[in-house]
């Protein structure tokens, strides 16, 4: 039997692009390369905007839909891009729009560029590209649809005053992404991102985890396995009880903040760490991000009052350690500007956890493309690409 067209095009091994770790990554995504193999040829002659992390995994993606024949214009998320991913992509032929360094005002508008670059399909991370087409913006006459990867981008898009009138699916609704990639993925990658930043023991280290979801879970359960004495706080009484269960001590928000060394800020929600809370951290407490936008903790309100403020990171890399010296002498420690520690000071989510994630974007993105998307609006990943996907990682990884 011959193979057919994009068997042949799939069962080839991507060809090195001379940056070690996207390489490296592609070593290790088979679940992708299998989708692409069903999904591919559905992205030939298409032009995909994209709104993603730009790190080693999303370049392995990217380099799959380039070479099934479309053309793909991406830019990053808030603060989180490597330049060297940003240079592999420029390499293999995207179009590449913004840096890391890009403040909000610069991100939203490489998130027109992307727009008026005018794509057939959208992956969106955080839903700001999504939100933007259900105002009006000019598409391109065969537009398709979108995917939205995170559970933020998921919450913003459903909120919408109104709905889009093209299919979207929430790749976060997959009972398998919140398992793999926010519970298993950012537990592990959160705690990598913070011992990379610090340097800190996690034996003995007073954490304080906000928002017992799949992400909070991970990070909450990872610090504990490492021998870090855990506090979770959480609005929600099922959560709650979860994290109890799961072993960690449970209490409110004012009672976790007096003695926390490490704030892990895992909601997806703004001003969560009012700055009244901020005021009564112990001296050396660090803020460290895991959500999806820097929002979680009020780091304006602690600048704004503090009597001092000092970098304590290399001149390269200003932004890694900030202190601010409160009037009593305390000092608060913000990682990052608290964007996401496992993109900002580590390697992103483990490249397992990616394969899956981005399979689940391939198959999605391949069925909107496919035409076969009956429907306009949120809708969740389809129960038979989480089946096949489900059933191929136990494959690869049982
Ligand atoms: N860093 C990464 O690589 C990465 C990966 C996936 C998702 N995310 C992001 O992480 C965030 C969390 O994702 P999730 O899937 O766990 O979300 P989730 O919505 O399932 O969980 C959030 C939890 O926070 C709790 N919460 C809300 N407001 C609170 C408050 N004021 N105080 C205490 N708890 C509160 C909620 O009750 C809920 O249990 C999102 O922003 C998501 O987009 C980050």
């Amino acid at each position: 039997m011959t193979a057919s067209p994009q068997d042949e095009i799939a069962l080839v091994p991507l060809p090195p692009t001379g940056d070690p770790d996207t390489d490296w990554a592609a070593r290790s995504m088979p679940l992708l390369q299998r989708t692409m193999q069903e999904f591919g040829l559905a992205f030939a002659g298409l032009h995909i905007g994209v709104c993603l992390h730009l790190e080693p995994k999303t370049a392995v993606l990217v380099q799959w839909l380039l070479r099934y024949g479309a053309a793909v214009t991406i830019t990053g998320n808030l603060g989180t891009t490597d330049p060297r991913t940003a240079e592999v992509l420029r390499g293999l032929g995207a179009n590449v729009i913004g840096g890391r360094h890009d403040d909000a005002a610069a991100h939203s508008r490489n998130l027109d560029a992307i727009l008026d670059s005018t794509p057939d399909l959208i992956l969106d991370n955080g839903g700001e590209l999504i939100e933007r087409l259900t105002q009006g913006v000019p598409r391109s006459s065969g537009f398709l649809g979108a995917t939205e990867e995170t559970t933020t981008g998921g919450a913003r898009v459903r909120a919408l005053p109104v709905q889009p009138d093209f299919p979207v699916i929430v790749i976060n609704d997959s009972p398998l992404k919140l398992l793999v990639e926010n519970e298993y993925g950012v537990g592990q990658s959160i705690v990598q991102g913070f011992m990379n930043a610090t340097n800190r023991m996690l034996p003995a280290l007073e954490a304080v985890v906000i928002g017992f979801g799949p992400c909070g879970k991970g990070v909450a359960d990872t610090l504990r396995h490492l021998g870090s004495r855990v506090t979770v706080v959480d609005v929600d009484p099922f959560r709650s009880l979860e994290a109890i269960m799961s072993g960690h001590r449970v209490t409110s928000l004012e009672d976790a903040v007096p003695t926390a060394q490490a704030v892990f800020l895992s909601t997806g929600r703004p001003d969560v760490l009012p700055l009244d809370q901020l005021l009564r951290l112990p001296d050396g407490a660090i803020l460290v991000g895991v959500g999806h936008e820097p929002n979680e903790a009020d780091v304006a309100g602690l600048a704004s009052v503090a009597a001092h403020t000092r970098s304590l990171a290399s001149s390269s890399d200003v932004d890694a350690r900030i202190a601010y010296q409160r009037e009593d002498g305390a000092e608060i420690v913000v990682l990052q500007g608290t964007k996401m520690i496992n993109l900002t000071a580590a390697k992103g989510n483990p490249i397992e956890a990616m394969d899956l994630g981005l399979s689940l974007q391939a198959a999605s993105l391949g069925s909107i493309a496919r035409g076969r998307a009956a429907f306009t609006g949120a809708y969740p990943v389809p129960s038979d690409i989480n089946l096949t996907l489900a059933a191929g990682l136990v494959e690869i990884l049982g």
